[in-house]
């Protein structure tokens, strides 16, 4: 429908450029043309869409275009049809300034949705701070994102609720008190989470009893694991991202590990349990949303989503879609995408219906929200408790 607009603009623009005095009757009420309004809105999606992390893009774009596709099919937003242009940022913190570059320079996005690693995030927050054009990132939890401009914006939880979550889920249901922690070194998110449990778990009388470290790509994780098993651990805290979750709990478990592993929104993705399998059994990660929630909203998102890709949302794709529809909400209530307006209008956010629940944007440009503890159990991810901010 709306192609259909744009190709009849553009006819009548080409009719009038040659200078013919007869525009074609099917124009004369497509007000957009008269008014000059058929132009879309584009919106910016960045995202991994390939690379290390590339579920994390996959996800969340599909989530921004189902929001996008069900938006139009309303109407769209201030009348207008809504593209999103997506820009790669390959996994890589190194090449997101210029991803999103692109979208602000090239497409002229009226605002980003995006990234979702927080490192990245905090890559790109710099240039849509200095270009006006608001940020909404739907799944970094690092407190650092928000804290780099008046744009920027996150549709999540922050690590500082996360991190304590964890903790106490361990310390008082749980009731493991000694913890190994092995942290990403080289990723914000898991460097920040890693503060926030060093911080927290002494004060619920538990006790770190080992400290080691890896980076991203690492393939052998068997000198820190050694040194974590001589240490005799209750739980192990892994606040990291999945693309080595299930390789670590494997190593672990040819070691003779046998305790759980714990961790964040970092685990979310399909390949935990399917890399996973029996190792990671009986290991728990906190999460923006459980897929099996019997919520009605949450199960009708559920079924569209999979009617139009034939699989199940992870917690990236319902926050995207979360993000983009709190986006086009800001949209309306600005009656404008005009960059500092649409800024107001989005820290104005409050108690917006998402399928992740009521979502209220803070003075901080935080979400507060509650979480959910997942546990992996016959290789399926089962709800074991909602943790209130
Ligand atoms: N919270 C993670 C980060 O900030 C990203 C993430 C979100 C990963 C949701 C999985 C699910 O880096």
């Amino acid at each position: 429908m709306w192609e259909f607009g744009r190709t009849l603009k553009m006819a009548a623009a080409a009719v009038i450029l040659a200078g013919a005095w007869m525009i074609p009757a099917a124009s004369a009420d497509d007000k957009s043309i008269v008014l000059g309004k058929a132009d879309p809105i584009v919106v910016g999606s960045l995202q991994s869409m390939t690379g290390g992390t590339s579920t994390f893009g996959q996800s969340s774009d599909k989530g921004i275009r189902l929001a996008a596709e069900e938006r139009d099919k309303k109407g769209g937003v201030l009348g207008r049809a809504v593209e999103i242009s997506t820009a790669d940022t390959e996994s890589s913190a190194d090449k997101t300034p210029l991803a999103v570059l692109k979208l602000i320079e090239q497409d002229h996005v009226v605002a980003v949705l995006g990234e979702v690693a927080s490192a990245r995030s905090i890559a790109a927050a710099p240039s849509c701070q200095k270009a006006r054009i608001p940020m909404l990132s739907p799944a970094s939890t690092n407190p650092k994102v928000t804290k780099l401009g008046s744009y920027i914006f996150r549709s999540c939880f922050v690590d500082d609720f996360q991190g304590v979550a964890i903790a106490k889920f361990t310390a008082n249901d749980l009731k493991l008190k000694r913890a190994a922690l092995l942290t990403d070194i080289r990723n914000d998110y898991s460097t920040g989470l890693t503060k926030v449990l060093e911080g927290e778990f002494p004060k619920l009388g538990g006790e770190i009893v080992a400290r080691e470290s890896y980076q991203q790509d690492d393939t052998s994780f068997k000198t820190q694991l050694t040194n974590i098993k001589n240490a005799k651990p209750d739980i192990v805290f892994l606040p990291g991202y999945y693309t080595e979750i299930a390789l670590i709990v494997k190593q672990a478990r040819e070691l003779g590990i046998t305790c759980p592993f714990i961790g964040g929104d970092g685990w979310d993705s399909d390949v935990t349990l399917k890399n996973g399998g029996a190792a990671v059994e009986g290991c728990y990660f906190t999460n923006h949303y459980y897929s099996g929630d019997p919520d009605p909203t949450v199960q009708a998102f559920v079924k569209r989503f999979k009617e139009k890709y034939k699989e199940e949302p992870d917690a990236m794709a319902v926050l995207a879609y979360d993000a983009a529809n709190i986006l086009f909400d800001a949209i309306d209530r600005a009656k404008t995408t005009d960059g500092p307006k649409l800024r107001e209008a989005l820290a104005e956010t409050k108690d917006f219906p998402g399928v992740t629940g009521k979502i209220t944007i803070g003075k901080d440009r935080n979400a507060v929200k509650p979480a959910v503890v997942l546990e992996i159990k016959n290789g399926k991810y089962n709800m074991v408790k909602r943790i209130e901010p």
